[in-house]
């Protein structure tokens, strides 16, 4: 066992979908992800979240599930699952997966047994009532879909209860068999050798009138449950709790190391953006210093993007404003309360830019999970539907269907990015890796150096006293070394100053030498302050080092 593993771990979401079709079918399977594990450890991948597998309609990207106990025929079978588990576990990779516990599918046998008849056990599975009024103050999630957290369903003579869409009825987490039944699906899983969970949705699982239906106590009590659970039976897994709330509703999902071991740090993601686009670190500073401290067994997992929208819950409604004006300026961009474009489009596929955001994000307390592709700066398609355009095939090389598919590009499960600036002929693995210069080859290089840095991982941080916020700094500390982080949000050169005298974590270093990790070379001594300028939108980490001499 490997205490705290995922402290200084990179980790990276695939869907199975889009990753690799290995039998040109034109969907990606398991059999594909494990054909292109030595890749994934070639980017320094620690540990791979899959998006749901099992079997499921697929009318909310397998968020939906039918059946907790198998897996999607597009993805392959229970037999290529273990091949994968298997395979990963050779090259010292881990894998997560989503367990999705607030809803299941309609078309469920549950839900199915449940419409059916009232006298089912399977009826108080779900929540009922005869009018849509109850719990009114519980915010609706998917706004540009739904009107109602309540939907009738003719066969139950009854409206029931979702809080996504209303294919997605929400269990009912008061009646001691579904946590039972969420219980047995976390086992079976763990059984066949999964290392951990992110946890879908975990604060809408218990409704009670005069509430926002959101983190109440009878939430936190079973995810307490579950978490002992795991550390009674599987104690190197991981719980990653996917709970879209601010800093001071966040913290309790910690509780004291009893309750999920990461969680997304969902108000910082914005806030980067924020700065990037303003060229001002203050509402990310200010996110970090309203985010209380969380034991030291437990992490934030800090992301730029992911599947959904770039979620716009967790801002004011002038920054939502703001953000939607700057990187959604077309109608089609937005979705619900957020954004659903990629990364690279989103920084208008600027190198220094792309470059820039991921070094922040990995200075910042936290593990930082990849989307895939965004190593790659893959672009989208807002005109499929939903959130389809976040997840087109992986662009391997210029050659059909990208390198994703042998099938007939009707076929795809959706198609590739073949027209713009991101389609797969300019932008592809292939042509990255036989770059030297390419983004893949510069993150990939910003992996390396932080996990050979502890202080990321598992350090404290400080913000420096700057003059301004047009540089975003910090400093890193953990046992006895030092980094200072140094990111410039504009695209003008800047000059800033370090005074130790200012910045209680560098008050015994005085003197000391620095060296950009980065670049590899010397960067000056803190003697007594130290001033680097930044380039527009560059960064430097500075380890620094007392005798003066630098690190070999
Ligand atoms: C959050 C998931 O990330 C999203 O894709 C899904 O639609 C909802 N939860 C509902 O499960």
């Amino acid at each position: 066992m490997a205490p705290l593993w995922y402290k200084n771990a990179l980790f990276y979401e695939l869907p199975v979908r889009a990753f690799y079709d290995s039998n040109g079918d034109g969907h990606g399977d398991l059999a594909g992800v494990t054909r292109k594990l030595d890749y994934l450890q070639a980017l320094g991948v620690d540990c791979l979240w899959l998006p749901p597998i099992y079997p499921s309609p697929l009318l909310d990207g397998g968020y939906d599930i039918a059946d907790y106990y198998g897996i999607h025929p597009d993805f392959g079978t229970m037999a290529d699952f273990k091949q994968l588990l298997t395979e990963a576990k050779r090259r010292g990779l881990r894998v997560i997966a989503d367990l999705v516990l607030n809803h299941t599918s309609a078309s469920h046998p549950w839900f199915q047994a449940a419409r059916a008849d009232r006298a089912s056990p399977y009826r108080d599975y779900y929540v009922w009532n005869d009018t849509d009024q109850r719990y009114q103050a519980a915010r609706i999630i998917f706004l540009d879909t739904e009107t109602s957290n309540w939907a009738w369903d003719q066969t139950a003579g009854q409206y029931y209860w979702h809080r996504f869409y209303s294919s997605q009825p929400d269990l009912n987490y008061d009646n001691p068999a579904v946590q039972a039944e969420m219980l047995n699906v976390l086992k079976f899983w763990l059984d066949q050798g999964l290392d951990g969970f992110r946890c879908d949705a975990v604060p809408y699982l218990i409704e009670r009138e005069g509430t926002n239906c959101e983190n109440l106590p009878e939430t936190h009590k079973f995810i307490k449950t579950v978490r002992n659970f795991v550390e009674t039976h599987y104690p190197d897994c991981v719980l990653l709790a996917e709970a879209n709330q601010w800093p001071h509703d966040l913290r309790p999902y910690f509780g004291d190391n009893d309750e999920f071991h990461m969680a997304f740090h969902f108000p910082v993601m914005p806030r980067i953006f924020m700065a990037l686009g303003r060229g001002d670190a203050s509402a990310l500073i200010e996110i970090l210093k309203a985010t209380p401290a969380i034991p030291p067994e437990n992490q934030w997992c800090t992301f730029l993007r992911n599947h959904d929208e770039l979620t716009l819950e967790m801002v004011t409604d002038a920054e939502r404003l703001w953000m939607w004006r700057r990187y959604a300026p077309e109608p089609r961009m937005r979705l619900n309360l957020g954004i659903r474009r990629r990364l690279a489009p989103l920084l208008g596929g600027d190198a220094r830019q792309l470059e820039l955001a991921n070094a922040l994000l990995f200075a910042l307390p936290g593990t930082p999970i990849f989307y895939y592709g965004d190593e790659i700066g893959m672009g989208d398609n807002i005109w499929l539907p939903d959130r389809d355009g976040l997840r087109t095939p992986f662009q391997w090389d210029a050659g059909p269907n990208a390198g994703f598919s042998s099938a007939a590009p009707e076929q795809l499960y959706a198609p590739v990015v073949a027209e713009g600036p991101f389609s797969y002929q300019r932008v592809n693995l292939a042509a990255q890796l036989a770059d030297s210069q390419s983004l893949w080859h510069r993150l990939r290089r910003l992996v390396t150096v932080r996990k050979a840095q502890p202080v990321f991982g598992c350090g404290e941080y400080e913000f420096l006293p700057l003059a301004g916020a047009q540089v975003f700094g910090l400093a890193r500390r953990h046992a006895g070394e030092v980094v200072v982080a140094l990111h410039n949000l504009t695209a003008e050169p800047q000059r800033v100053e370090i005074d130790p005298s200012q910045t209680p974590c560098l008050a015994s270093w005085q003197g000391a030498s620095a060296h950009d990790l980065v670049a590899e070379r010397a960067a000056g001594q803190l003697r007594p302050t130290l001033t680097q300028t930044l380039g527009p939108y560059s960064y430097c980490w500075l380890k620094l080092e007392k005798d003066g001499a630098g690190p070999p």
